[in-house]
């Protein structure tokens, strides 16, 4: 008897494209989910993914055994080596506690289940945040809090605010922070502000806990974006990262990502990766191998290392492109102010849309944003952004 289960909402992010896909407007556009489209609205395959495509299928030493509980070691070595530098010397020191895992959601719950083993009953989240942040940590069994970081009336950061939140978080505490490309506003702090919040965490003895899931899409180079990340390290915060390889590499699907944890100590970090190899046996097991296997092949190559950077940062430099064009597309003839489109970074544009014009969005153009006015710059192209802006201008006026 199955008849407890109530009918679930669909999620808002990816629920959007099963909606989309029953949708039979032929203009129909999905700017929802955050996945990099090329200008034709079609998926892209990075080609520096696709030489190590041909390179790996190459060895005839390529089998399907089991890859370990952690993950592999060496795409764990250059996973972490791209996140805080080749040279970094808590790298070096044998002070990180590294795991593959399944992208950023992957080892955002690994990290929420090692929190709540280790005593820990909250973890603070910026307001907005990626909705996924709060039911990976609640369902680990911790307390979300949120500390203030975007003001909606100015659509910009609210740094004093944010500053003051953190200044009151507990010591010890894990507050999350979104390493570049801040998810869904688009703004995230200047190099000043990071310097700043660096020393209040510092000050409060608070644990900083990186999501680096855009990196190459804020500044246009991968290993540039890791800077506010290397910045805390060299402030001597024992931080922990996770990763993903989603939209960077462009491997969706495959499901590549990264956790690590900065501790005192090599004994230390012996320890806590037995307690995420602990907490990940009886979650999934092991990870799974080909997407990890590419990025091990790109990073562990200069050229095609190289390349990915190049290629990375002719996505972000597309949708660069739509930022601009639709922020002109909206302001002719219209007096509603578009400036932050620009001013925001990484895949998304935080339109300020409300709800109710989402919804006439989607109910009356076929167009697909998320509820709070997140646009997906990604799925912006040429052919379709005087249809999304003549569309918002009609919801708007
Ligand atoms: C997004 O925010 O659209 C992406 O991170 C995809 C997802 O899983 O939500």
């Amino acid at each position: 008897n199955w008849s407890q289960y109530e009918m679930g909402p669909p999620d808002p992010i990816v629920g959007l494209n099963e909606s989309f896909a029953l949708d039979d407007n032929p203009n129909k556009v999905n700017v929802g989910v955050g996945a990099y489209r090329s200008d034709d609205g079609l998926p892209y395959v990075l080609p520096c993914v696709r030489e190590a495509e041909k390179i790996n299928m190459s060895k005839d030493t390529l089998n399907h055994e089991y890859l370990g509980i952690a993950g592999d070691p060496n795409f764990v070595k250059l996973a972490l080596e791209f996140a805080y530098g080749e040279d970094s010397g808590v790298l070096k020191e044998g002070r990180v506690a590294g795991v593959q895992t399944l992208s950023g959601t992957g080892g955002l719950r690994v990290m929420g289940e090692l929190l709540k083993k280790g005593g820990h009953k909250e973890i603070y989240v910026p307001n907005p945040t990626w909705g996924n942040h709060i039911p990976i940590m609640k369902n680990a069994g911790l307390e979300v809090k949120k500390y203030r970081y975007y003001n909606a009336e100015n659509s910009d950061l609210e740094f004093d605010n944010m500053v003051q939140d953190l200044k009151n978080i507990p010591e010890k505490t894990v507050v999350l922070l979104h390493a570049c490309a801040h998810n869904p506003t688009g703004m995230d702090p200047t190099a000043e502000q990071w310097q700043e919040i660096s020393k209040v965490m510092k000050d409060g003895n608070l644990i900083p806990f990186f999501d680096c899931a855009y990196q190459g899409f804020a500044s246009g180079n991968a290993p540039k974006d890791a800077f506010a990340i290397r910045m805390f390290v060299e402030d001597g915060h024992n931080l922990a990262t996770v990763q993903s390889f989603s939209k960077n590499f462009g491997l969706y699907g495959q499901r590549v990502g990264a956790l690590s944890i900065i501790t005192n100590d090599e004994s230390e970090a012996k320890k806590v990766l037995s307690q995420m190899k602990m907490t990940i046996r009886p979650m999934y097991s092991n990870p799974p191998k080909h997407g990890a296997q590419l990025v091990s092949t790109i990073l562990g190559d200069k050229q095609l290392t190289t390349d990915f950077i190049d290629q990375c940062a002719d996505m972000a430099s597309r949708i660069n492109d739509m930022r601009i064009q639709l922020r002109t597309a909206l302001e002719e003839g219209g007096d509603r102010n578009w400036e932050h489109i620009t001013k925001q970074i990484g895949m998304f544009a935080y339109s300020g849309l409300s709800s109710e014009e989402v919804v006439k969005l989607r109910e009356n153009h076929s167009i697909y944003c998320t509820l709070d006015g997140r646009i997906s710059m990604a799925g912006v192209t040429t052919k379709n952004v005087n249809y999304i802006s003549d569309a918002i201008k009609e919801v708007t006026k």
